[in-house]
């Protein structure tokens, strides 16, 4: 899988995204020898920047964070294709030097009119943008050539913003040109979800209500908000990850078999789901979330989320969110799925566990049995890439008391490849037209639909609950669990 001809266009490169993920995923493509070889960059900002600083930028962003190593004849004959643009987004006439350096490209590096234009901006500015693109000739492929645009989060703050926004792209781009950005479904482990459950025989017997207790998808961060305030407060934890990267996890662990392996089969069972994704009737007993104060983390001292720079002191905005959600099907009903995530937690971690009923009978004396816990298959996404298997096994002596234990399958033991990063198979599948692993507008829209009612009910209810950095979130979240005779994993 390579790329045909074809150039990017970055639209916020001097972005945080940019330098740390964008830049350094096109370099490796290069290295990995992905890339057509007069593949073309072009950045497009505000900044008062000649083609050079732009090269300069990009060379720093991939000596700091390329995963492949720095090779000369790779850099000099990427750079070449390397232009900036500068401008403001209503800028006619920035807009007008974009097209004719896109031109330009075609001829001199043999782009063949392919581009990819990624909105890394804020979304208060895409409706702009994707205008700009069309009345500047820009949004229409002529030919055989190919025009696509690719939209980071978040994509609306609502349905209703999310509605706006899709009819706004739709006006220009065909749904088969739009790309969203959900960097959890370019992981590596993400992906080997559909893999173990339709690539085996052994598990998906079992991956049902008959034999299913719950599920627990945990997205667990040891990072504050960092640089983010004027991001994050406001849209707080919830909406940045639950209403993306985690109803994905939900999605690809309780789907049905799609029917093939292609972006239209996966987002139909995808979206079976999600519509049947049901809320509990007690917002307020089966839904938590919470806000860090000051702790300890890693040996250092930080600093509570209400003190962080660029915050404001009263903000309610959530930094952990826990929810319980049922799936109304024939395959899940009645076994809760449990979704949690926060920042500041104990540490970085992010897991699906599928947790099996208790064994209905044992014929053993149970004083005897008493370490056995629940058999559960845990998905691990990251930072231990793996899976393991817990399920009880005697413990050796003359008794029979039996123990859990677990079962391991690792990456790094497993294979010698390494993973690509996660933007890196994602630009990659841009170019190549390969839709799999972007979810569609109705995805976003129904997991919005999940969330609207979720946020109105905080937004009525009070002020997030403190934990204290470090932790593993708010008191209630425990509570939450426990009223369910049931206790979170600790990863
Ligand atoms: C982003 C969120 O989508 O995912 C961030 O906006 C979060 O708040 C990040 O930190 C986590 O990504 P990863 O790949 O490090 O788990």
């Amino acid at each position: 899988r390579i790329a045909g001809p074809s150039g990017l266009v970055i639209f916020g490169v001097t972005g945080d995204l940019s330098r740390k993920k964008l830049m350094p995923a096109v370099y490796d493509l290069a290295n990995r020898g992905l890339l057509p070889p007069g593949f073309s960059l072009v950045g497009f900002a505000r900044r008062d920047w000649e083609n050079e600083d732009f090269a300069q930028v990009v060379h720093d962003s991939v000596k700091e964070h390329a995963r492949t190593p720095f090779r000369e004849e790779v850099w000099q004959q990427l750079s070449e294709g390397f232009r900036f643009v500068q401008g403001d987004f209503d800028d006619d006439d920035a807009f007008e030097r974009l097209r004719t350096t896109v031109e330009d490209l075609d001829k001199v590096r043999g782009t063949g009119g392919n581009f990819a234009f990624y909105l890394s901006v804020p979304p208060k500015f895409f409706p702009l943008v994707v205008q700009q693109l069309k009345e500047h000739n820009l949004a229409d492929p002529t030919g055989d050539s190919w025009r696509r645009a690719v939209i980071e989060k978040p994509f609306g703050h609502d349905l209703k913003s999310a509605v706006e926004l899709n009819r706004i792209v739709h006006q220009v781009f065909e749904p088969d040109q739009v790309f969203r950005i959900d960097h959890y479904l370019g992981k590596e482990t993400v992906q080997n979800i559909l893999a173990l459950r339709f690539a085996n025989t052994m598990f998906e017997p079992l991956w049902n209500r008959s034999y299913v207790d719950h599920v627990q998808i945990t997205m667990a961060e040891d990072i504050g908000i960092g640089g983010r305030a004027g991001y994050y407060d406001g849209i707080g934890a919830a909406r940045d990850v639950i209403q993306n990267h985690l109803l994905q996890l939900l999605a690809l662990t309780a789907m049905e078999e799609p029917t093939a392996f292609d972006a239209q089969a996966l987002v139909a069972e995808k979206i079976k789901v999600l519509a049947s994704l049901q809320l509990p009737a007690d917002l307020g007993r089966h839904t938590v979330r919470g806000q860090y104060a000051a702790g300890w983390q890693g040996g250092e001292k930080v600093r509570g989320y209400l003190e962080e720079e660029g915050i404001d002191p009263n903000s309610g905005t959530d930094t952990y969110a826990a929810i319980k959600l049922g799936i109304d099907n024939r395959r899940w009903a009645g076994v809760p799925f449990y979704l949690r995530t926060g920042k500041r937690l104990g540490r970085r971690v992010t897991e699906i566990a599928v947790v099996f009923q208790r064994a209905p009978h044992l014929p053993f004396d149970t004083t005897d049995t008493m370490e056995l816990g629940q058999n559960a298959l845990v998905i691990r996404v990251q930072p231990d890439e793996g899976v393991t298997v817990r399920f009880g096994s005697k413990v050796p002596g003359t008794s029979m008391e039996v123990r859990d234990v677990t079962m391991d399958f690792a990456y790094g033991e497993s294979f010698t490849e390494s993973s690509p990063e996660a933007y890196e198979r994602l630009l990659l599948d841009v170019l190549l037209g390969d839709a799999n692993l972007f979810p569609r507008h109705q995805e976003v829209e129904l997991s919005w639909q999940i969330l609207d009612p979720i946020e109105e009910h905080w937004a009525a209810h009070g002020r997030p609950e403190p934990y204290t950095a470090g932790t593993w979130g708010p008191r209630a979240a425990d509570e939450m669990l426990a009223r369910d005779g049931r206790s979170w994993r600790r990863p």
